[in-house]
């Protein structure tokens, strides 16, 4: 597989690896990336009964482990444009008989297909660095949140500390794409990986993006030495 995977259509080579990223992830992130991702909980507020919704939500890890550990979600939406990794997703929610309060359904992060002022948090994880423009993303989610609702990003970013820069570096441009060939066969889509992460903007750059869409109070806090980072900020 030789073409050239653009941000605008990333989506698609999600649908062609679908069945396999479940198990990819927890293999290039040594287990760690289901930890990650329910740290997201920490950061809701503690109010009862908040509506969530996902974005880029993929095979609805990010929904499935926040309703599980965090009982004041009572309901979680779930959107992304794949379709194969949402079947996925719906068949894990099945399992874990957690259909009555997580639902997905085809929906663009650019174009949210929400109301305005229709969710308590709203989350996304390793998915804004997949489009084009994150600040549009940025923007709807901001109209989609209740006023004093929060947003929060799960994203790879670069470690501060050189040495675990240069070691996470050589695991990203080498190991990740080889080993994403070996399981899946898929060379492009994990050198598309080690691309997408590289060039991303991180830190005070991402936060001062956040701010620009209008969120107040925002924050960027590093997992794992900065390896990933989650960003939140509150519509005021
Ligand atoms: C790396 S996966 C992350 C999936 C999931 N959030 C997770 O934590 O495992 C990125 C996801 O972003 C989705 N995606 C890319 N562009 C999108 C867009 N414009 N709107 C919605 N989803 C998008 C892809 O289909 C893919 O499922």
């Amino acid at each position: 597989m030789t073409e050239t995977i653009t941000k605008a259509d990333s989506w698609k080579m999600f649908n062609r690896i679908a069945r396999r990223y479940d198990m990819l992830n927890s293999i290039l992130s040594f287990g760690l990336h289901k930890s990650w991702r329910k740290r997201i909980g920490r950061y809701f507020t503690r109010n009862e009964n908040q509506v969530l919704l996902d974005l880029a939500t993929g095979t609805a890890d990010v929904p499935i482990i926040l309703v599980k550990h965090f009982p004041e979600i009572s309901k979680a939406i779930g959107i992304d444009l794949a379709k194969e990794m949402l079947t996925i997703g719906e068949n894990k929610i099945a399992k874990f008989r957690l259909r009555e309060k997580i639902s997905l359904s085809e929906g663009d992060a650019r174009q949210i297909p929400f109301n305005e002022d229709s969710f308590d948090a709203v989350t996304m994880s390793f998915g804004i660095r997949n489009v084009e423009d994150p600040l549009i993303v940025m923007r709807e989610m901001y109209r989609v949140l209740k006023r004093g609702g929060r947003a929060l990003i799960l994203e790879f970013s670069m470690p501060a500390i050189f040495f675990i820069r240069v070691f996470y570096l050589f695991y990203l441009r080498y190991a990740v794409p080889g080993l994403g060939f070996l399981l899946t066969g898929d060379y492009e889509a994990y050198k598309y990986l080690n691309h997408s992460v590289e060039k991303f903007p991180c830190g005070s750059v991402f936060c001062d993006m956040f701010s620009e869409a209008g969120f107040v109070n925002v924050k960027a806090v590093p997992v794992l030495f900065g390896v990933a980072t989650i960003y939140l900020g509150d519509k005021d």
